[in-house]
């Protein structure tokens, strides 16, 4: 089955640290970069104001290239998006182990803390959040963190209660999260404020317990209906036995993938799980990416294809190539729709013989729309029709879907440009980037073909 992965992507760039004081700028950068913050803009919309939960363990901290991250992360925070950090503290609590030769202890991979551990895991979520705090608080002139003034509250957010015995092992101190001060989360990120939360939880009785990094952020980002749950990790992502990078994930390819006995990084084995159930608890997308790559927060939320791996629930995935046994399916989508004169109608006959040209959306198994492209190779343009979702399944993000697919399609065939001949639904593609058109914009072939009767409108897309 083809799916809706965006996947087998190029390798991305190897970008390299961004230097202090950018070299003189040729024309041509001078062009790519109001190219790219214009096409950031409708990021930039659509962000503000949402929120966003960035996870990532301590050795993210300890590297010096958290300073770019922590760059990042003042910019998303200037941009309007409403921030919550979670850190892990694992290397750092390693380190004090084997300074004071405590012998450190896991189980399922995770650690069991005893009372000895805990006071480890306590000066090392302390310095941890330390240093976090410093160099967010950072605001050389000269420096992207110019002029910021970023406010950073930690708190006891996070209630929690202990493991327990798990298969025969008493996981001690080591806890789980029972409850989220989401209000007071809220609060502080009304008032424009980075929350920062350490793996720690505290109890009614006044005990501490020590959670992992991915159970606390899957939790505050469910808890608190975050858009975005985004792990940084070691890998650039997630990647199929072939060794390619997926772009695009839905919760049940991923969990397809984590079955199989197939090589996943650790990270990966640790975040994706945590990834799967944000998104199948309503957070809206999940994102993987490399922490080594720098600028890959910015390059994931700001580029359309971004650079990691992007999970979602529903409906992304369902999107194939139609088969001949699609037939009576994309006729029970679109007869309704022709006989209300939205269509075109088309025969039985030639949908079978032009089949190779539609997709589908299926869900369960059913199909629930459908769309088509007519390529004109020669004039590179390429003819969007019979797009249609089943009524029940409408606004779900299925068309938009189904047209993201036919633009890649569009893409990939090197078509410069997508039109689309409608007499009702203009808004939808208006909204859409696509603009009006005339007839005399047409591919010649569709131009004898135009029934002035119908009355379409032309409406036409460029193609980047
Ligand atoms: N920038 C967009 C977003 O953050 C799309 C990212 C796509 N990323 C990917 N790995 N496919 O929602």
């Amino acid at each position: 089955m083809a799916t809706y992965n965006r996947a087998a992507r190029r390798n991305s760039p190897t970008m390299s640290r961004a230097p202090e004081v950018p070299p003189p700028a040729s024309s041509a950068t001078m062009r790519a970069f109001v190219h790219w913050i214009r096409a950031a803009a409708p990021y930039v919309h659509a962000f503000r104001g949402k929120t966003f939960v960035i996870a990532f363990g301590g050795e993210v901290v300890a590297d010096d290239s958290f300073l770019g991250v922590v760059h990042d992360i003042n910019l998303l925070v200037s941009l309007g998006i409403r921030l919550v950090v979670v850190h892990g503290c694992r290397p750092q609590v390693e380190a004090i182990l084997k300074q004071q030769s405590i012998p450190s202890r896991y189980a399922h991979g995770v650690r069991v803390t005893d009372v000895d551990a805990m006071d480890c895991v306590l000066e090392a979520a302390g310095q941890v959040r330390a240093r976090i705090e410093a160099l967010l608080s950072l605001g050389l002139a000269g420096s992207p963190m110019a002029g910021a003034r970023n406010r950073v509250s930690a708190g006891n957010y996070l209630t929690a209660k202990p493991m327990g015995i798990v298969d025969g092992v008493d996981m001690q101190l080591t806890g789980e999260v029972r409850r989220i001060d989401t209000e007071a989360i809220q609060q502080r990120l009304d008032d424009g404020d980075i929350v920062l939360i350490s793996p720690l939880g505290y109890s009614q009785t006044g005990e501490i317990f020590n959670l992992t990094v991915e159970e606390v952020a899957t939790q505050v980002a469910v808890r608190m209906n975050a858009q975005k749950l985004i792990f940084l990790m070691e890998t650039d992502g997630v990647r199929n036995g072939r060794r390619q990078l997926l772009s695009d994930l839905s919760t049940r390819e991923a969990e397809a993938l984590l079955s199989k006995p197939a090589k996943l990084a650790p990270d990966v084995r640790l975040f994706l799980p945590a990834a799967i159930r944000a998104c199948d608890n309503g957070v809206k997308r999940a994102h993987l990416i490399s922490r080594h790559h720098d600028g890959a927060l910015l390059l994931e939320l700001f580029t359309r294809d971004g650079v990691g791996t992007m999970l979602a629930a529903t409906a992304l995935a369902n999107i194939r190539n139609a088969t001949i046994d699609d037939a009576g399916g994309i006729i029970s989508i679109i007869e309704p729709l022709e006989e209300q004169g939205v269509l075109v109608r088309r025969s039985r006959e030639r949908l079978e013989s032009e089949i190779e040209r539609f997709i589908v959306a299926e869900y369960d198994n059913h199909i629930i729309g459908c769309a088509a492209l007519y390529a004109f190779s020669d004039e590179r343009v390429g003819e969007l029709a019979a797009l249609a979702v089943h009524p029940d399944f409408q606004r779900e993000g299925y068309g938009e879907a189904l047209l993201q697919e036919i633009e890649q399609r569009a893409r990939k065939l090197r078509l410069q440009k997508l039109f689309v001949l409608t007499t009702k639904t203009a808004h939808w593609f208006l909204e859409r980037g696509f603009r009006t058109g005339t007839i005399a914009d047409l591919p010649q072939q569709k131009q004898s073909l135009y029934n002035y009767r119908r009355k379409s409108q032309v409406y036409q897309k460029p193609l980047q």
